[in-house]
Parts: structure tokens; C-alpha cells; sequence
């Protein structure tokens, strides 16, 4: 088995970290990618005076950004008049700019997604601004994009896809609403799980992810009842960078694989679809497991300690309020013959599917 790790990405952190965003653009020709959002607060119009070399801002990237709305946007490009793209948003815009980041004049996103990026293709560099906790795109080679229509979910990846850069700057969160907050919390403490139940983890990620684990146990209740705390942001950034770097060496793995479904199908928000399952999942893999001690105290109680962080933070964990049925659970097992997250568990998947039937019975 090899042990492997690595993670290329440069990180500025901490209060105004931001500031230094024009020693990143380094006098290089910028487009800025973002969300309406940050137009609307001023934060664009205060980064495009500071840096004079971004020459275009599309303003205009939507949550789980979809094939027809990164086409749309490239259609809007000119590819010889920017050299890097600046990333200033939550998960949806990093992935967004990885997958205008590749110089493609066929226009083939498809292509892209299913092949992969030709190795002749430039791919321009990206400085990742995130202003969530919880993504963790910032620190991974892939994206995620959506097809709405064929209701598939499509991952863009290369090795040239890892930030030159990432700022976190908990400045920025300061803002962010307790939904949000709680979601890509709850997003980042299941990155940190997944990349423990991964046949590709190692004792490195799983540093990373033990560490992001108790980091967000002891932070994101406080945070949720004290947002505008820019200690327990900088924490929570901190927690989730670490968690994105756990599992951008494991990916994701089953909790992922199956909150793809509830996302498309149910419209569960990804933070949430990808969290409710884990104390089922938790139970299933402690089971299993022998030393492992996730949480740092016994393992008997780690199903437990998990569930009442859900509650703390006022997230239900019944199925059933998701409007869930058996017949759910069906075809989350069918989505997941054609998923690679699914085949990352080191743990027998289909007592995690008999445990979900069983529950919602
Ligand atoms: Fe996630």
C-alpha cells in the first residue's frame, strides 16, 4: 500500500488576510469570478479599486453551478485578456472557476468532465478566496458541477486545478447567516470523517482529519450562537482548511456518494445531504473498527456525541423530515454503482444502505 501526500496550495490566513491579495496578482492580468452577493456589500468594487489589473467580473455564479451556466459564462470570456482567475465566494464559485479555468476553444465541457483536461490544454492559475467554511475546494484538484437536466453530478479534476493560492480571511465570514454557517460546518466535519472510513487515507490525512474533527465539535456550537465572533471564524476556517486537506488526498467517500441523490432529487442542501447520514454511517464503522477513536474518547460513545452535535446545532437527523421513504434508499443504492466516492469506503457500504432501510421502516 503507498503512502502518499501532498497538497501544493499556498495559504494566507488570518484577520485581513485579504490585504495581500495584490502581492497574489503580482501586476498579472485578473478575471474575477463571484457571487451576486458580494457585488450587492461592496466587497467587489472595494477588491477591483485595490487591484487595477482585473480586467472582467462575472458576478453572476449560482449555487451548484450547472454545464449550461459554465458554458454560458464562458461564452462570455475572452480567454487572451486575463491571465489568472481570482475565486472570491463559497464552494460553488471555486468549483465554478475550475471549470472556466481550463482554455478550452472546443467549448466541450462535457468532454472535459468525462475525459479529463488534455494535457496540452492551459489551464489558467487561480488565487481561491472562500467565504464559507466548509467547501474545502479551496485546497482540492476538483470541482463539482451539475448537469440539472440528466440530474448527474460531474466532477472537473487535474492535478493544474489546485489553487496557486488560498486567503482565508475570517473578515469576510463575519456576515455569513447561522444556516450557512451550520451547513458548511457540518459539510467540513464530514470531509474529515470521510477521509478517515477512505481506503485512501494515511496517518497524514488522518492528522488533518482528527484535528478538524475536534476543532469543529468545540467550535461550530459556539459560532452558531455567536456569529458575528471572529475568533470562532477564524477557528472554523482553520478546522475546515484542515479538513479540506485530509480529503484532497482521500476524497470523499460514502456519505458523499449518497448525498449526491439528495441534493438532486430532494434539493437538500449539500451541507446537510452530506451529513445527516453520518451517525448511521459512524455506527457501521465502529463496528468494524478496532483502535480508531475518532472523537478522542470511547468509541461506544462516538455515535452519540455525534447526534448531539446535530441537535445543538438544531438539525434534525429523522429521515424522515427530509421526506425520505424506502424507496430512497433503492435508488441511492443504484446511484451509487456508478459513483467512485462510493468505492473510497473502507467499510461494508451495504450495512450502511440495510441500516437506512431498517430506519425508515
Ligand atoms: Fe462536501
Amino acid at each position: 500500500m503507498r503512502n502518499e501526500f501532498y497538497n501544493p496550495v499556498k495559504i494566507e490566513f488570518g484577520h485581513n488576510s485579504l490585504d495581500f491579495l495584490p502581492r497574489y496578482i503580482n501586476g498579472r492580468k485578473a478575471l474575477l469570478v463571484t457571487s451576486k452577493s458580494f457585488v450587492n456589500r461592496g466587497i467587489v468594487k472595494e477588491i477591483v479599486s485595490n487591484n487595477p489589473t482585473i480586467m472582467q467580473v462575472i458576478s453572476n455564479i449560482q449555487p451548484n453551478p450547472t454545464i449550461n451556466q459554465i458554458l454560458e459564462i464562458r461564452s462570455q470570456l475572452d480567454y487572451e485578456n486575463f491571465e489568472m482567475i481570482i475565486a472570491l465566494g463559497g464552494g460553488s464559485v471555486i468549483d465554478a472557476a475550475k471549470a472556466i479555468a481550463p482554455m478550452d476553444s472546443s467549448n466541450n465541457l462535457l468532454e472535459l468532465l468525462n475525459k479529463g483536461i488534455p494535457r496540452e490544454m492551459d489551464i489558467k492559475p487561480i488565487v481561491a478566496i472562500p467565504t464559507t467554511a466548509g467547501t474545502g475546494s479551496e485546497v482540492t484538484m476538483w470541482g463539482t458541477i451539475w448537469d440539472d437536466i440528466n440530474k448527474k453530478k460531474y466532477s472537473i479534476m487535474d492535478e493544474r486545478l489546485y489553487c496557486e493560492v488560498a486567503i482565508l480571511d475570517p473578515v469576510l465570514h463575519l456576515t455569513l447567516p447561522y444556516d450557512i454557517t451550520v451547513q458548511t460546518g457540518l459539510d467540513a466535519l464530514s470531509h474529515s470523517l470521510e477521509s478517515i472510513w477512505n481506503k485512501n487515507n494515511n496517518a497524514i490525512s488522518t492528522l488533518y482529519a482528527k484535528r478538524a474533527i475536534s476543532e469543529i465539535f468545540e467550535t461550530l456550537p459556539l459560532l452558531a450562537n455567536d456569529l458575528g465572533n471572529i475568533l470562532y471564524r477564524e477557528k472554523m476556517l482553520l478546522a475546515s482548511y484542515y479538513a479540506g486537506i485530509a480529503f484532497s488526498n482521500t476524497q470523499t467517500a460514502i456519505a458523499h456518494a449518497m448525498s449526491y441523490y439528495l441534493t438532486l432529487e430532494k434539493g437538500i442542501p449539500h451541507g446537510i445531504a452530506a451529513s445527516i447520514t453520518l451517525p448511521i454511517i459512524m455506527d457501521v464503522f465502529l463496528k468494524d473498527a478496532t483502535d480508531e477513536n475518532i472523537f478522542g474518547m470511547s468509541n461506544t460513545n462516538s455515535v452519540e456525541i455525534l447526534k448531539r452535535l446535530f441537535s445543538d446545532l438544531n438539525i434534525s437527523l429523522n429521515l424522515k423530515d427530509y421526506n425520505l421513504t424506502v424507496k430512497d434508499i433503492d435508488n441511492i443504492q443504484s446511484s451509487l454503482e456508478s459513483n467512485n466516492r462510493a468505492q473510497n469506503s473502507n467499510l461494508d457500504t451495504r450495512k450502511v444502505l440495510i441500516m437506512l432501510r431498517e430506519y425508515l421502516q
